[in-house]
């Protein structure tokens, strides 16, 4: 069985990367020591770079997860600041923002950067499109899956085994899978 460390301190992205890859008969195991995150618009150079500084500083191959909500009426927002925005703001706020907003199309995008020490980053991106709900739903999840609705349900009702066959995260990790093959 293939072993792979994957640097985060997200508990709910490594459990969904645990199980999606467990399938695909390889073992993540997680390392918290965490990594500096760039300021950039796009989450490709952010992984890349998180990757590359981890690697070398673990001296071993290592896999990150850099991932965002963008939400078009809000240009994006937001995206790279997911993170903080869940953290300080939290959903009920981005959905005070969506209050008079009729375009509520909005996609969640993953980016896995893989690295090996003395070596450039791989990324890999996933992404997946639903609206913004008009309230949260569901308890399963994490971070903005309860407001994040894929075809009538958010991901906080779905399930973790309905959301990891067709996650940003699921995708991202399928394109990484067929690479490392
Ligand atoms: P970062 O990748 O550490 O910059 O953080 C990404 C943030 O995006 C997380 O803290 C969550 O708020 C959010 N996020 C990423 N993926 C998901 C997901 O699958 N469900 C819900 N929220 C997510």
């Amino acid at each position: 069985m293939r072993k792979i460390v994957f640097v985060t301190g997200n508990k709910g992205k490594f459990r969904e990367a645990k199980e999606i890859l467990a399938a695909k008969d390889i073992e993540v195991i997680q390392n918290n020591e965490g990594y500096p995150e760039l300021q950039e618009d796009d989450l490709e150079p952010i992984a890349a770079f998180g990757a590359e500084w981890a690697a070398q500083r673990l001296g071993m191959p290592v896999m990150v997860d850099d991932s965002g909500l963008f939400i078009r009426a809000l240009n994006g927002f937001p995206g790279p600041y997911s993170a903080f925005v869940e953290k300080n703001l939290g959903n009920k706020k981005v959905l005070k923002l969506m209050e008079d907003e009729k375009d509520r199309t909005a996609t969640f995008k993953s980016v896995i950067g893989y690295c090996e020490p003395g070596k450039e980053a791989e990324v890999f991106t996933g992404t997946v499109e639903g609206t913004i709900s008009f309230e949260e739903r569901g308890t399963g999840g994490f971070g903005y899956d309860p407001i994040f609705d894929y075809n009538g349900k958010t991901f906080g009702e779905l399930g973790s085994k309905e959301k990891n066959r067709v996650s940003h995260r699921r995708r991202a990790l399928d394109k990484f899978f067929m690479w490392l093959d």
